[in-house]
């Protein structure tokens, strides 16, 4: 059976994302993260890693053990993590990351055919300053200006997925290159089941887990402040549409996607429809406000609508009605 490498698979995304392989079968999956998983989440997995990806010894010790088909590279310190640590978000988002493409560039050779090489950037690498029109939706090219450490990780390793990757490659140069690196730059992501940490847009799942828990919850950016979100469900069909597009339909290495657009006041009115007594305010934190400053409200995703067929299965009211509020419910209510 095919072996898929997922690094930092016990965070938000990793998590859903095993379940959605385990459930499938094709694929061995092969997990790797600093922290320990859940005896759950090792049982999904045919091998789980324990360790760090700057660690040289780690990621030889997974390179002699197993040969990849798919790597979907989403170990990483997050964008207020990184402004708070910014050096050791350098490390571990650009040196873990070239780590981990060497790692999937060997593995090529050994098979002598490209590694699918999954990679999650974010709305991060876009920049709004001085931009007279800040509402419209950004396409891939525009305003690509990051301003935090982790924006600015985030485009690093965007730029050498197209050095190290087979597009527009002749066959002599594909030689020399061989990663089918294939890019998505996700907005904020909403889960009922996981919550966020270290992200500038966990205001949004923040107020849902701590309204359906019956926490105070101060929201730390201003009301209006308005975003691009997706549902998780949404952010794991897209990386996994992605990976199995047929390359030749592909335009580019590098794909927004998007779910809905919305501000923080519109996202804690909808979650006071439920939970009227949740106790929902503001307190804004300036060095986040300032980020999310930076970062576009909308985000035009239709290049992947194009090229792979991309669409979100959740709309911002389908979003909360079907599946935010009835799952949030059930995780604190122990049902
Ligand atoms: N969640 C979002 O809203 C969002 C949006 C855009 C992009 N992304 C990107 O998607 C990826 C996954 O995000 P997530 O929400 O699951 O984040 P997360 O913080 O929940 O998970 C990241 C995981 O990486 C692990 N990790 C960190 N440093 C490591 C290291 N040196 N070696 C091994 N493992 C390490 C952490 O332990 C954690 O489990 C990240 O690269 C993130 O930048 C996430």
């Amino acid at each position: 059976m095919a072996e898929v490498l997922i690094t930092g698979a016990n965070g938000e995304i990793g998590h859903s994302l095993i379940h959605f392989l385990a459930e499938e079968g094709r694929y061995q999956v092969v997990g790797c993260d600093l922290r320990e998983p859940t005896p759950a989440l090792r049982r999904l997995c045919s091998h789980f890693y324990v360790g760090n990806i700057l660690d040289q010894g780690l990621v030889d010790e997974i390179h002699q053990n197993h040969c990849f088909d798919k790597v979907f590279h989403l170990a990483g310190l997050l964008s207020s993590s990184g402004e708070k640590n910014p050096y050791l978000a350098h490390e571990v988002n650009v040196n873990g990351s070239m780590n981990i493409m060497k790692l999937a560039q060997e593995d090529a050779n050994r098979r002598h055919k490209p590694v699918v090489f999954m990679f999650t950037s974010s709305i991060a690498v876009y920049g709004l300053q001085g931009d007279p029109n800040p509402d419209r939706a950004l396409k891939e090219h525009e305003n690509v200006l990051p301003t935090t450490m982790y924006g600015i990780n985030k485009h690093y390793i965007e730029c050498l997925g197209d050095y190290f990757g087979v597009r527009d490659k002749s066959m002599e140069e594909q030689r020399m290159v061989n990663l089918d690196f294939r890019c998505l730059r996700f907005p904020g992501i909403i889960s009922a089941e996981s919550m966020p940490s270290g992200g500038t847009s966990d205001f949004g799942p923040e107020m849902l887990h701590a309204a359906a828990q019956g926490k105070s919850y101060k929201c730390f950016v201003k009301p209006e402040a308005k975003l691009p979100f997706m549902v998780m469900q949404d952010a794991v069909k897209a990386l996994l549409d992605l990976s199995r597009a047929d390359m030749s339909k592909l335009t580019r290495s590098v794909y927004n996607v998007n779910g809905f657009s919305v501000s923080a006041e519109t996202i804690r009115r909808r979650i006071l429809a439920d939970f009227a007594q949740a106790d929902l305010g503001y307190e804004v934190v300036p060095f986040r406000q300032k980020i999310i400053d930076s970062w576009p409200r909308d985000l035009d995703d239709s290049a992947a609508r194009n090229d792979w067929g991309w669409r979100p299965d959740y709309a911002f009211e389908k979003a909360f009605d079907d599946l935010l509020i009835p799952s949030v419910r059930r995780r604190y209510s122990g049902d």
